[in-house]
Order: C-alpha cells, then sequence, then structure tokens
C-alpha cells in the first residue's frame, strides 16, 4: 500500500509513557487527522515518523518500505517527508522563493526554480515570491510553507496544528486552501490538532487519542460524531446535556418520555445516563410525542445560532437544566408554553459508572 504504516508504537520520556500501542495506516491521496488533548503526545508521534524522535518500539513503513524498525532508521533528510508545524518555520534571510527552493536542493537552479513557481502558483503565492517572510500575514506564510512542504514532491506530509496561529475567518478559508492543494498533490497527510471542528473538516479519518497516549476511536467524522465510542469522544465536541433515564419495561424513561435502551444488559430501575448535544434538544411551543414542558432560563444570540438554557418541569427530571442550539434568535415571550424533544441522532446512552 502506498502512503505511511505505523505499528505498535510505544513512546516514553524516562519513565513517562506517553504513547501506548499506537497503529495508524495514512493511505497516499488522504488526510488523517490524530485528534487529542494537549499533551497527550500528538506532536511525539509526528516526530518519530519525520525521524526526529528515535523509535523506541514498533515500525514506520511508507510506501513499503520499511524506515523504522529496531536499530535500523533511516535519517530524516532521506525519508521524502514534508513537515509544516505550527511555527511555519520559514527561514528569515530568505525571500519566499528561495524559501521554497531551499528543499529542492537535489534539483539543478532552473528545475528548482520552476517547481518552486509550480507550487506558489499552487497556493497563490507567486505574486508574493521576492518578499521576505517578516512582510507576509500569518495566512500567507503558512502558504509559503506548505509550498515549501509539498514542493519535493513528498510521500508523506505531516501537518502539526498548522491553522492554530490565524484567527477565526482566515483560519476558515486557509483550511480549505489548504485541503484543495494536499488533495490536488494527492499526498498522504498525517495531521494533528486539538480542535474537533478543524478535524471534522480536514480528515477522511480521525484517530482519537487519549491522554493515556492510547487511541480511543478511529473512523471517518461521522463516525466520530455520530457513534462516539464513550463519553469522553462524546464530549470532545463540547459541553453535553446529560438526563438519567431509568430502565422501565425495557424501555429507558425520562421527562421525555420513553426511549429505547440501547444496553439489553441493564437491569430493570437502574439508571442508564443519556449525553445529548446541545444540537439535539428541539424546542417547539406545541407538545406532542416525547414533549417535555420546560421554563425558559435565559436566550443568547450568538450571530447565527442562538443559545437557550432551560429547565425541565415535570417528571423524573424536573429541575434539570439543559442548553441547546438553534439558528436565528429566539424570543421566548412571543411563543407561551415551550416544548423540548430530543433528537435521538444526537442522544447517546452509556453506563453511568464510566
Ligand atoms: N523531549 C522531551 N522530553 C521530555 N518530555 C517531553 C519531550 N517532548 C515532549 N515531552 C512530554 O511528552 C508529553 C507529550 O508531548 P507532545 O508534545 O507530544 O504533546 P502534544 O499532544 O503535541 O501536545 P500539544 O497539543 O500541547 O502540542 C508532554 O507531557 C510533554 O511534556
Ligand atoms: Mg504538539
Amino acid at each position: 500500500m502506498q502512503g505511511l504504516h505505523m505499528v505498535g508504537i510505544h513512546h516514553a520520556y524516562g519513565a513517562a509513557k506517553i504513547l501506548n500501542n499506537i497503529s495508524l495506516t495514512v493511505p497516499a491521496g488522504e488526510l488523517v487527522c490524530l485528534l487529542g488533548p494537549s499533551g497527550c503526545g500528538k506532536t511525539t508521534l509526528l516526530r518519530i515518523a519525520a525521524g526526529l524522535e528515535q523509535l523506541q518500539a514498533g515500525s514506520v513503513t511508507i510506501d513499503e518500505v520499511v524506515i523504522a524498525e529496531g536499530p535500523a532508521q533511516l535519517p530524516p533528510e532521506e525519508r521524502r517527508i514534508g513537515y509544516m508545524f505550527q511555527d511555519y518555520a520559514l527561514f528569515p534571510h530568505l525571500s519566499v522563493l528561495d524559501n521554497v527552493i531551499f528543499g529542492l536542493f537535489r534539483r539543478d537552479r532552473r528545475t528548482a526554480r520552476a517547481r518552486a513557481l509550480v507550487m506558489l502558483d499552487q497556493v497563490g503565492m507567486v505574486p508574493h515570491a521576492e518578499k521576505y517572510p517578516h512582510m507576509l500575514s500569518g495566512g500567507q506564510q503558512q502558504r509559503v510553507a506548505l509550498a515549501r512542504a509539498l514542493a519535493p514532491e513528498p510521500r508523506l506530509v505531516l501537518l502539526d496544528e498548522p491553522f492554530s496561529d490565524l484567527d477565526t475567518n482566515m483560519r476558515a478559508r486557509v483550511r480549505q486552501q489548504t485541503l484543495s492543494v494536499l488533495k490536488q498533490n494527492n499526498v498522504a497527510t498525517l495531521m494533528v490538532t486539538h480542535d474537533p471542528e478543524e478535524a471534522m473538516f480536514m480528515a477522511d479519518r480521525i484517530k482519537v487519542l487519549g491522554d493515556q497516549g492510547r487511541i480511543l476511536q478511529s473512523g471517518r467524522p461521522a463516525d466520530i460524531y455520530y457513534k462516539p465510542a464513550d463519553e469522553y469522544v462524546a464530549r470532545l465536541f463540547g459541553p453535553m446535556n446529560m438526563i438519567d433515564g431509568v430502565v422501565e419495561q425495557g424501555g429507558l424513561k425520562s421527562s421525555f418520555g420513553t426511549m429505547a435502551l440501547e444496553d439489553s444488559t441493564a437491569a430493570e430501575g437502574s439508571i442508564v445516563r443519556v449525553l445529548i448535544r446541545p444540537e439535539g434538544m428541539i424546542l417547539s411551543n406545541g407538545g406532542g410525542d416525547g414533549g417535555a414542558p420546560v421554563d425558559i432560563i435565559s436566550a443568547h444570540l450568538l450571530g447565527d445560532t442562538s443559545v437557550v438554557r432551560f429547565k425541565v418541569r415535570n417528571g423524573i427530571n424536573s429541575g434539570a437544566e439543559f442548553h441547546m442550539r438553534m439558528s436565528g434568535a429566539f424570543d421566548p415571550t412571543e411563543l407561551g408554553q415551550i416544548w423540548a424533544r430530543v433528537d435521538l441522532r444526537h442522544a447517546f446512552q452509556y453506563p453511568q459508572n464510566q
């Protein structure tokens, strides 16, 4: 298989165990995102792939060639890997064009220059080719760093939090451009981020790394969002609502009615916790199936969405507080009695002892 293959990677700094049996595959043309909290070992894993950190256990293969296993470890410069790190690390004393040419030292000056210009064109930076890094905005520097990483036609690109220094608007734009340039070059890309939305946007596949240095879940973005393997993964996407349901005659009873029980071994009368995303609560001014009357606590317009907090009035969850997001503004005073329902696509059941 063309692409990156890491198997059974363990890593420790002294006595501190950081990575615990990590295996992953990034096929050519795909982008895999490692998503995990600060300090969980994301950068360490990229450095091991790049050869900047000595491999301690496991193996690294690129395009079916083993580049690190046991004591046999190819030096970084022979791995044909392009990197882009958070600070871009452009050479301040070189022009934009020379920054991109720098990695093309194996080619003669004329072909190197032509290749560098092709890459600068792909990222829209040809008009800035003669400028120096300090004359560029953050987004422009990022594009130069991307062109430099891709110019030598690497077999693998490693991106470490590549957009974290950009402001919100710039980030959205640069993210889109980066993705299309990577796809155009059909290169295997391993990217790390702690931003779930960024991972969802960029990745063909996401690997969630927990703070024990273990992979907690792997899957397509929709799997991670709609079928989180455990409470930790579910909570990655932001604060969740939580209700306790009671197991009753094989169903799960709460103030929102009875929903299907996923764990068939749960005992009658026991409590099962249900996590519901803010976008999984629906408010309306009518009752109906599964609707619970609620009292609105607050509503805040954030721009295109509003965040509404409310309390359930009756039933076993009475008094429990929830929050939800809805598009547009929300004025509860116009609506009379409000009812809340749960959109089950955004509700997840986990045993309470987790
Ligand atoms: N050279 C080193 N020597 C000792 N400990 C290190 C070294 N590099 C990293 N660590 C520690 O290993 C852990 C993982 O670090 P790493 O940089 O891989 O995390 P990360 O997931 O990239 O975090 P962040 O999201 O903050 O960048 C951290 O606790 C860090 O302090
Ligand atoms: Mg890091």
